[in-house]
């Protein structure tokens, strides 16, 4: 059902204060986040082998230089790395003859950068990363300057090509500052294989979007979609960029969460109030929430459904990405990236 073998975007930075605990389900899994005393983020499977509670309801403690999470049970703690450190019932004698080490939570492999922490999804418990993870073309050091969220009671795919699907644009964004019935009309843009994805190459950004006009000369804009869910827009203007990168993640088999973090330092959002900036993307994205939530009313009746040239071959290359990264993590053949460059037409 889910990719694996690959880096999910987890929580954001912020969400972490140390000693801490968030729980979230992610790939139909209770996880635990949590910060320890030196500020590093960890992950771990939220459930405690014990007796199944949730660890997250526990806590956070420092005992030594170790960061241990107290079940709040029974008190058992575990390390940042899933191991048992301590089982508080067990008298001197026991404890001694008990490998308390062979007791685990499942850990996962975490990365933090750019305000996202990321978590790495293995096949096997022990997965270790065999890929980098994402890193958003950027200078350094950004962080997001707004974050927007929402959740779409639909599967991880109809909601990543929901989103990537130029031809809704018109009817479900119709609006007087961005899209109107008026500004329909064809287009043309040029595709091409990324790491793990694709990218509708840097080009200026239709002049039929009132936003857009306003960034000022020289703009170009570039939109890379990857797996398992990932959506870079980069847009360039006089040196300065917006980037807004919009992470889906599947919660479990019906629910996505979708988080959108936008950085910039290019003026013009300056300039736009904050709420107002918030409204819009908040009003944006739920259009597209109401969008698939009413479809799953359809989709419920298990119709058979088309993907149709061109408009829909984005799509087609995120399911086509999805069975060659599946092949090579089942062969352990090279994965080759199915996507060839392509230049795609369709009215929107
Ligand atoms: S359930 Fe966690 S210590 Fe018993
Ligand atoms: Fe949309």
């Amino acid at each position: 059902m889910f990719l694996r073998d690959l880096w999910y975007f987890g929580a954001l930075s912020s969400e972490l204060k140390p000693g801490q605990h968030l729980h979230r389900e992610l790939l139909g899994q209770p996880i635990l986040f949590g910060r320890d005393h030196q500020g590093r983020a960890y992950a771990l499977k939220d459930i405690c082998p014990h007796r199944g509670i949730l660890l997250s309801g526990g806590e956070a403690q420092q005992h030594g230089d170790e960061t241990h999470v107290e079940c709040p049970y029974h008190g058992w703690r575990f390390r940042t790395d899933g191991s048992c450190a301590a089982i508080p019932s067990l008298t001197a004698d026991q404890a001694e003859a008990m490998d308390l080490s062979k007791i685990r939570t499942r850990a996962f492999p975490v990365h933090e950068d750019q305000g996202l922490i990321w978590i790495y999804y293995g096949a096997e418990d022990s997965g270790e990363p065999t890929i980098e993870p994402p890193k958003l073309d950027m200078p350094e050091g950004e962080k997001p300057r707004m974050i927007i969220t929402d959740v779409f009671n639909c599967s991880v795919d109809h909601a990543v090509i929901g989103l990537m699907d130029p031809a809704h644009i018109p009817y479900i964004h119709r609006q007087w500052w961005y899209r109107t019935k008026k500004s329909v009309r064809d287009k043309e843009k040029a595709f091409g294989p990324i790491e793990r994805g694709f990218s509708m190459l840097p080009h200026t950004p239709s002049a039929n979007s009132f936003v857009y006009n306003l960034l000022g000369e020289g703009r170009t804009t570039e939109i890379q979609v990857q797996i398992p869910g990932l959506r870079t827009e980069y847009i360039k203007a006089g040196g300065k960029h917006i980037t807004i990168f919009t992470a889906v993640t599947p919660t479990n088999e019906t629910k996505t969460a979708i988080t959108i973090a936008i950085y910039w330092n290019h003026p013009l959002l300056n300039f736009v109030p904050r709420p107002i900036l918030r409204l819009a993307g908040e009003t944006f994205l739920g259009q597209d929430r109401d969008a698939v939530n009413a479809q799953q009313v359809g989709l419920a009746y298990d119709p058979n459904l088309m993907l149709i040239h061109d408009a829909d071959v984005q799509a087609k290359w995120y399911f086509r990405l999805k069975d060659a990264w599946t092949k090579h993590r089942d062969t352990g053949e090279p994965f080759r990236n199915p996507v060839k460059p392509a230049t795609l037409r369709w009215r929107s």
